[in-house]
């Protein structure tokens, strides 16, 4: 499925991202900058920090605790904020549009 990133400086990257790949993971691999993801994937960091289309959110899997805990420590956090290590990619979240804060 496809990922949609845009940095802050407003570039576009496409991204191609299978099944049960979390959004940080796939950006890791194409080497999408602004995600820092400093502790791989534990949850554990909240440099992984990402801002998800409005469109999208309902598409996605509530917050758990662990996550919303987290959140707490990542900069400039809004409404439509995640942790982007995770939200696995399913074919439902094909196109999904995700901009990168410019400081995690
Ligand atoms: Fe550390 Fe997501 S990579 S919380």
């Amino acid at each position: 499925a496809k990922i949609i990133f845009t940095d802050s400086a407003g570039t576009q990257r496409e991204v191609e991202a299978k099944a049960g790949t979390s959004i940080m993971e796939a950006a890791v691999q194409n080497m999408v900058p602004e995600i820092d993801a400093d502790c791989g994937g534990a949850c554990a960091c909240a440099t992984c920090h990402v801002y998800i289309g409005q469109e999208w959110l309902g598409k996605l899997k509530t917050m758990d605790d662990m996550e919303e805990s987290m959140l707490d420590f990542a900069e400039g956090v809004q409404d439509n904020s995640r942790l982007s290590c995770q939200i696995l990619m399913s074919d439902e979240l094909d196109g999904i549009t995700v901009k990168t804060p410019e400081s995690q």
